[in-house]
């Protein structure tokens, strides 16, 4: 018995993510071979959305299309979460209309009161704490790259207290990968999800470490992965993050450290210059588009591995 939601990176393990990646598989040879397989017939998926998106809403829009349902985007306007109306009279009203909620929300708290009342599944689209779907799909990425997963070395250069460095410190636990996170002193990661992680971590032989220095974090590295500094909803923050950041960078110097085929990570959007350089994002060890492409197979395999 598996979650009925997936808005955190605690509501997989690792037979759930093999599972997903499996579908997945299986989801991409489908379509390649022009089977119009279409589970999700009949069936509408709601998406919220409180903040911007690109990749999110693209990829769930086409991939729930793809596999035969209905896609209802919702903007941040429309909805008016806790505003216009409570959470859970949404969720409970949404659910007597659609089979499953995809919901992006500014605080973790209220994609909780989402997925507890509602009789559908939830996936988050990305919250303050968590970005599931986009680590799901990072380590997919990675298998499909390195053939293994175990072992991996990967090392995150930013901002350890957002959403995408708490989904990877958490997947990379539950998969036996190991990260090490470089980022300023006074942006570490959430202490309780780095405690739960650390615990995963016992049980996988993950090893989880945290530096002040990016040089340091990234001898070895398998993969050089960053985000940006401002998350969505920080931007009065931006000026001062800005000069807090500084150095914490994918560039030249960085990557001659790590090992020489060591592959770059965005879950994009990008600020060039700031957290990564143009040259290493063009550069040959990239595969941030790739990256995002398996956020549309990925996605397609946690509809049909929730819904069917
Ligand atoms: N990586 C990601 O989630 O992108 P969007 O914010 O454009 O959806
Ligand atoms: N940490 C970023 C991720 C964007 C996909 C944000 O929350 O804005």
């Amino acid at each position: 018995m598996h979650s009925k939601d997936i808005i955190s990176m605690f509501d997989v393990n690792a037979t759930t993510i093999w599972k997903i990646f499996k579908l997945t598989d299986s989801l991409i040879q489908k379509r390649k071979s022009g089977d119009d397989y279409a589970p999700l017939k009949g069936k509408s998926v709601a998406l919220i959305f409180q903040k911007p998106s690109t990749r999110t809403k693209v990829s769930f829009e086409v991939g729930i299309w793809q596999l035969g349902g209905n896609p209802i985007y919702l903007a941040p306007e429309e909805v008016g979460f806790g505003t216009r109306e409570s959470i859970p009279d949404i969720a409970r009203v949404l659910s007597r209309y659609t089979s499953a909620i995809v919901a992006r929300t500014f605080s973790h708290e209220d994609i909780e009161a989402l997925a507890k009342f509602a009789t559908v599944p939830v996936i988050s689209g990305l919250s303050d704490m968590f970005h599931p779907c986009q680590i799901l799909a990072d380590i997919y990425t990675i298998w499909k790259h390195k053939g293994s997963i175990v072992d991996v070395n990967l090392v995150y250069v930013g901002d350890g207290s957002n959403n995408v460095c708490h989904s990877l410190i958490v997947g990379c636990a539950i998969m036996g990968m190991n990260i090490s996170i470089a980022t300023p002193l006074s942006y570490p990661p959430d202490k309780s999800i780095l405690e739960k992680a650390k615990d995963i971590a016992l049980k996988t032989g993950s090893k989880i470490e945290i530096f002040e220095e990016p040089s340091q974090a990234a001898l070895g590295a398998d993969v050089l992965y960053t985000d940006v500094w401002t998350s969505m909803g920080q931007e009065k923050e931006s000026e001062d993050r800005k000069k807090k950041f500084e150095g914490y960078q994918i560039n030249k110097t960085l990557i001659d450290l790590a090992k020489k085929d060591c592959l770059i990570m965005h879950c994009l959007p990008a600020h060039r210059g700031e957290e990564i350089t143009n040259e290493a994002i063009e550069g040959p060890g990239s595969i941030v588009f790739e990256q995002a492409e398996n956020r549309l197979h990925v996605q397609k395999g946690i509809l049909v591995f929730l819904m069917c």
